[in-house]
């Protein structure tokens, strides 16, 4: 089922009248079958946004939806969602049977069918063999299964989840990420993923929308937006070690290190400009190389295959990460360089990347 966002706006008024834009005219098409993250620091609207598309929030402003079905104006059960949050909000009392089952008590599915559903999900979701534990009686990686076959047993159209992991220590939420991307992909079921981990969305997104105070920053496929962000928020947003980010001039198209020129870009007019480079993106130059720029380490460390070091551009400090037999624990100086396409320059005053189109 595709799910489409159209020109969806929220806007929460509090008590003193002030108005919050949680969501701002955010306007994206999900397509069928497939698994987007939704992405973004703490209160940029991911949860707002998805509880708009549950139906548990109703839109200042407007549409969604689901295949040709305008479901803005249709209540929350109506809609064929299914919903998991952080905190699995399990019934405590009820077997993992019955929590499965609870979905169906109140639909028109015939008995055999339903108990052949639940066995069908909990099998899927790997709790088969638990049905009859509390709660209580689960790890949380377990309880969080079980959450995921309740939202999954009534077939919906739609599978919510809003920051399923969060919970969870590391190691399970490793495990979990793998497993709900399996799930997803065996049920084909379209899913919108929240979460403000930028590496748990990039390895479990089809596609990622980044929100930041509510508006949609870039809807891209994850390697595309780590190598080509839109602007300087989602730049630094992604990607960790975090990339560097420094001001420069542009003269004559030649960006200026340490007084030194680097790369030409015809396209940018002389001024000054925020840079961006990752720091995996770094090489050291080979000698006959046009493209380099010559500077201090200030400091190296080897972190098992790569080297990382430190060094300054502008007055500010950068990093690099390197192939560790390209520089030797004793040298003062190397020669680095990137390549173009990974080289970003951004508006100072607007972020906007202006050297990729
Ligand atoms: N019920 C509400 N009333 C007023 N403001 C709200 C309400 N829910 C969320 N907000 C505000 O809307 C913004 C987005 O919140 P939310 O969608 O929960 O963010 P996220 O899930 O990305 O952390 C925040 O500024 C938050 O304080
Ligand atoms: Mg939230």
């Amino acid at each position: 089922m595709e799910l489409r966002l159209e020109n969806l706006t929220k806007i929460f008024t509090n008590k003193t009248g002030t108005d919050t834009t949680a969501v701002d005219d955010l306007s994206i098409t999900i397509d069928s079958g497939t698994l987007v993250g939704l992405l973004g620091p703490s209160g940029c609207g991911k949860s707002t946004t998805l509880f708009m598309i549950a139906g548990l929030l109703k839109p200042t402003r407007g549409k969604i939806f689901f295949g040709e079905d305008d479901v803005t104006k249709l209540a929350p059960e109506k809609r064929g969602i299914g919903l998991v949050f952080q905190n699995y909000a399990l019934y405590p009392h009820m077997t993992v049977y019955k929590n499965i089952m609870f979905p169906l008590e109140n639909m028109d599915v015939p008995r055999d069918e339903a108990i052949q559903r639940v066995k069908e999900m909990a099998d899927l979701v790997g709790i088969g063999t638990m049905l009859d534990r509390k709660p209580a009686q689960l790890s949380g990686g377990q309880q969080q299964r079980v959450a995921i076959a309740r939202a999954l047993v009534k077939k919906p159209r739609v599978l919510l989840l809003d920051e399923p992991l969060s919970n969870l220590d590391a190691r399970l939420r490793l495990q979990m990420r793998e497993e709900i991307k399996r799930i997803q992909r065996e049920t084909g079921i379209t899913t919108v993923f929240v979460t403000h981990d930028q590496e748990e969305a990039m390895s479990i997104s089809d596609k990622m929308v980044v929100l930041n105070f509510g508006v949609e920053q870039q809807y891209s496929a994850p390697q595309e937006m780590y190598n080509t962000p839109a602007n300087l928020f989602v730049a630094k947003f992604l990607g960790n070690p975090p990339i560097n980010s420094f001001e420069a001039d542009v003269k004559d198209g030649a960006v200026i290190f340490n007084d030194q020129k680097f790369m030409q870009f015809k396209e940018v007019k002389d001024g000054s400009y925020i840079i961006g480079i990752r720091p995996e993106h770094f090489r050291v130059a080979e000698k006959d190389s046009k493209d380099k720029i010559k500077v201090d380490i200030k400091e190296i460390f080897h972190v098992g295959r790569d080297t990382m070091i430190h060094f300054e551009l502008n007055g500010q400090n950068i990093r690099a990460l390197v192939d560790s037999d390209s520089v030797g624990d004793n040298d003062k100086s190397v020669e680095l360089t990137c390549k173009r396409k990974r080289l970003y320059v951004f508006d100072k005053d607007t972020g906007k990347v202006i050297n990729h189109g």
